[in-house]
């Protein structure tokens, strides 16, 4: 019998996979399920699931240093957002999809199945990532028998997979930022109920007291908070700890996916939105003007090759090499004030600032204002000559 590796959430979905690719696929079924910081027990409930099913292998695959440190590190580099989101989701699919096919050719599988349906982003991402590195066949049960959910309950209840208990939302969580759609957020006219959070509290909920926070940043990424040296897991987990408290972090908009539709999303994701922040405060010391606008045309690219699942097309690396070049010199330290959802940037310091507080000081000679008078002059030359010839 072939062999498939299943990327296993335990939930309806997936586990309805799992008896499809067995039944009507004919298929051997391996479960895995990548850790790239997960709620605990999403970590824990599917090896359970498997179990219970019917004692499938099971693989949980701790990846949250490697998410931190090569994914979350270089979008913190890039400064990445798209239209708005911090591409929690989307920066965790590439290596969620990269583990299973490393454990397919462990397993010596034929194909990897996954639970999208055709109306998301993920089935791109998944894809994108496993015919670029691997020749497994790809399976998207739900997807190709075009199941409705109504269908997928019926067929889970006829081969004893127990329901969901009625959740509410659509919850997608890692390290980098918590996804919360469908039920009443879907009309985009009702505001997000305080329940659907968990990561952020609301600016009223947050403390009287503003807390000062100071971040120090080697080559672009964040090495220690308060002075104190972190690890990659651990400095993020503090970072939405931090800005959490403070009601830092809620995004609500209308986003376009990859197919087109527009869907309504809300998101947490304090820590993305402090550590973007400070980045880009210790960009603006140290960056040339030119440096800076380009940066904000890499942005919005990279940006969009994370969110279409481009992870592993050449420009990404391309854009890489030319970021860490930029980034050489975005080291320093930003000071932040966080209070009740807000969050500003309240000082910076780096040994390659290009700031010279003598130049720009009312009290200095050493730039002879009178140098400039020349450059004032001829300065909209154009627009002087634009006034001059054409008259309405
Ligand atoms: N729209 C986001 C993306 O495609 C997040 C989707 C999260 N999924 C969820 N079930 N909430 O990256």
């Amino acid at each position: 019998m072939e062999k498939v590796v299943l990327a296993f959430s335990g939930g309806l979905d997936t586990s309805v996979c799992i008896k499809l690719l067995e039944e009507k696929y004919d298929m051997e079924v391996i479960t895995a399920c990548v850790d790239v910081g997960q709620p605990r027990e999403e970590i824990e409930r599917p090896e359970a699931v498997a179990t219970d099913l019917g004692n499938y292998k099971h693989y949980t695959i701790d990846a949250r240093e490697e998410f931190a440190q090569d994914y979350i590190f270089k979008a913190i580099k890039a400064n990445a957002l798209y239209e708005g989101y911090p591409l929690s989701t989307a920066l965790a699919r590439p290596l969620i999809a990269t583990k299973i096919v490393e454990l397919a050719q462990k397993e010596g599988a034929t194909a990897i199945a996954h639970g999208c349906t055709g109306k998301g982003n993920d089935q791109f991402r998944f894809e994108a990532v496993i015919r670029s590195l691997s020749d497994c066949k790809v399976i998207a049960p739900i997807r190709e028998m075009n199941l409705t959910r109504s269908e997928e309950m019926d067929y889970a209840q006829s081969c004893g997979i127990p329901l969901p208990s009625d959740k509410l939302y659509s919850i997608d969580e890692n390290l980098w930022g918590r996804a919360i759609e469908g039920d009443i957020l879907e009309d985009p006219m009702v505001e997000p109920p305080e329940d659907a959070f968990s990561w952020t509290r609301s600016s009223e909920d947050a403390p009287e007291e503003a807390q000062y926070l100071e971040i120090e940043f080697e080559k672009g990424v964040p090495v220690a908070l308060n002075g104190e040296k972190m690890e990659p897991l651990a400095l993020i987990n503090k970072c939405n700890e931090i800005a959490g408290t403070h009601g830092i972090g809620r995004v609500d908009i209308i986003e376009d996916r990859i197919i087109g539709l527009k869907s309504r999303e809300v998101y947490e994701t304090p820590g993305a939105f402090l550590l973007i922040k400070a980045h880009h405060a210790l960009e603006q010391t140290t960056l040339t003007r030119n440096e800076l606008k380009f940066a904000q045309q890499v942005t919005e690219t990279y940006s969009e090759l994370i969110y279409n699942g481009m992870w592993h097309d050449p420009l990404r690396e391309d854009l890489d090499q030319m970021i860490d070049h930029m980034q050489r010199r975005v080291t320093g330290t930003v000071h932040l004030k966080l209070h009740k959802g807000s969050m500003r940037v309240v000082g910076r310091k780096s040994p390659y600032s290009l700031y010279q507080q003598e130049a720009v000081s009312f009290e200095d000679k050493a730039l002879d204002q009178r140098e400039m008078t020349g450059m004032v002059k001829n300065y909209a030359m154009q627009a002087a000559l634009y006034h001059k010839v054409y008259k309405e």
